[in-house]
Parts: C-alpha cells; structure tokens; sequence
C-alpha cells in the first residue's frame, strides 16, 4: 500500500480495534493518514492505535457504538475538531451472532443485527457526508459479506441486514456523485478474524473444511487482504469508482 498517498488526510474505521477493521486502520496509517479508530471496545481500538503510533503514525481512540446516532454524532464532530478534515471513511463494524433458523430467531437478536449491521452504516455515512463535504469530498466503504450477495440458512437476520447495504450503498452513491463523494461496498469472503475463530471455537464450523468446500481459491483471507482493497477504493488511485459492489472473497461467491 506505500504507493498510495493520504498525506495530510484524515481517515475513519468503524470497528477498527479488531480483525478487518483494525487492518485498514493500520493500512491508511501507513499511507500517511491519519486515523479515527471507532469502536465500542475501548480496549481493542486502543491496542489498535498504539500500534499505529508504534509504526510513527497518528490515530485517535472514540469509544462508539454505530447504532447509537447521539455517539456517532459525537465521535464524528470529534473527528473534525481534532484533525479539521475528513476524507475517508470505512464503515465497517458489524455482528454475526448466532441466530438459529429464520423461525428461531428473536426479535431481539433481529434488532440488534440490523441496528449494527445496517442502521449503523447509514447513521455513520448520514454525519461522515456532511464532514466530507465541507472537506471538498471524500470517498466512503461499507463492509458488506458474501452474505450480501447469496444465501446461507441459518443466518438470516445477518444476510438481510448484509444485502440491505446493497442497497444502501447505490443509493448513497448516486446521490452525492456530482458532489464527489464516492461510496462503494467491500465484500469479504472467509477471512480470519476474532469474529470467525470465535464461531469457529463455538463449534459452528471448522475453518479448513468450510474453506476448502467452499472458497475455489482453497484457503481463508488474511485481514490485510480486505484492508488493501479498502484503502485502494478510498485513494486517488479509485477516483472513477462508485456505487461498486466489490467482492474481495478468493472466488467464494462465482462459485
Ligand atoms: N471475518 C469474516 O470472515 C467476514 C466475512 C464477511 C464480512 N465480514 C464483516 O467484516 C466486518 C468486520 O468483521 P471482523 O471479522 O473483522 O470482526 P471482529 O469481531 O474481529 O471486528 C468487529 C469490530 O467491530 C466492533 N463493533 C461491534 N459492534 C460495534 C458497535 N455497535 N459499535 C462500534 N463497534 C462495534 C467490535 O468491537 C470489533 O472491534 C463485519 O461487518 C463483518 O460482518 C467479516
């Protein structure tokens, strides 16, 4: 990612004290950026940001929860007085908890999902496009999943909540085209995070077995792997693309 330059940019990750979210945090802050870590762990996201500061770079911790729109506001706002700008942005936290089938499944659980998975996107992209255009534009990636382009059973609630960013994420982009502001839709297949091996360590499934049933390209994606083509759609280097649904997944989902 060095030939990517976010010199004196400002950049935000969702979710990024852990897994994916983490990675692209990393990523922008190697390409010069700096970098918004929201996260409702404090823990994580301060790991996170130490290690950015490690590697001579520069991050701020905002304890967050994405489906709260009080707390988005809020960290956002901070953003902005802090580092003045905002560029980029990667909407990125999200749950899978165990739901059963779609007969199983809690209202409750229902909620929860769609309130992080879906609401929270849209309230993160409703306070990061005002910031974005009084900086002069900016480009926005939401994380979606395979699971936002095809079925699985038993996950219902995550795989409604995954294909409504589909949705969410067009109209977004269409709407602020000519105001330059990009916004398109990363789409990870398996990728090794705390999220997978905790399912994993729960008995839901192993790893190797679904991966090699599952992904042509035969193995899991490591986080950098969906960092860099997050960071590459947030850059200069993707100034003609939007409303794209990029699916980033070792041919998961043309299987
Ligand atoms: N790991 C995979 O195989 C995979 C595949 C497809 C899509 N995804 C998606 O990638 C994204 C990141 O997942 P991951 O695997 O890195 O998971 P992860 O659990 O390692 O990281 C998720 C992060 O989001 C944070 N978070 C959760 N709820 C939050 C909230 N309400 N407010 C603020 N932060 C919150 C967590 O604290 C955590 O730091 C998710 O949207 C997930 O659905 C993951």
């Amino acid at each position: 990612m060095k030939n990517i330059d976010f010199a004196g940019r400002v950049a935000l990750v969702t979710g990024g004290g852990s897994g994916i979210g983490r990675a692209t945090a990393l990523g922008f802050a190697e390409c010069g950026a700096r970098v918004a870590i929201l996260d409702h762990d404090a823990i994580m996201a301060e790991e996170a940001a130490q290690l950015i500061v490690d590697g001579g770079g520069e991050a701020l911790v905002l304890k967050t929860d994405v489906s709260d729109e009080a707390s988005v506001a809020n960290a956002i706002a901070t953003v902005v007085e802090k580092y003045g700008r905002l560029d980029a942005a990667h909407n990125n936290a999200g749950i899978s908890p165990d739901t059963g089938s779609t007969v199983d499944c809690t209202r409750e659980l229902w909620d929860r999902i769609f309130a992080v998975n879906t609401t929270g996107v849209w309230l993160c992209m409703k306070h990061e496009i005002q910031a974005m255009l009084n900086s002069g534009g900016g480009a926005i990636v939401n994380t979606g999943s395979v699971s936002s382009l095809r079925a699985a059973p038993y996950i219902s609630a995550y795989v409604a909540s995954k294909h409504a960013l589909v949705g969410l994420t067009k109209v977004t982009a269409l709407e602020h085209a000519e105001q330059g502001i990009r916004v398109n839709l990363v789409c990870p297949g398996v990728v090794r995070t705390p999220m997978l091996e905790k399912k994993a360590d729960e008995g839901f499934f192993s790893i190797d077995e679904y991966v090699q049933g599952s992904v042509p390209m035969k193995r899991a994606g490591a986080s950098n792997e969906i960092a860099s083509a997050v960071v590459w759609a947030c850059s200069e280097q993707a100034s003609y693309l939007t409303g794209a649904i990029l699916s980033v997944d070792g041919g998961m989902v043309i299987a």
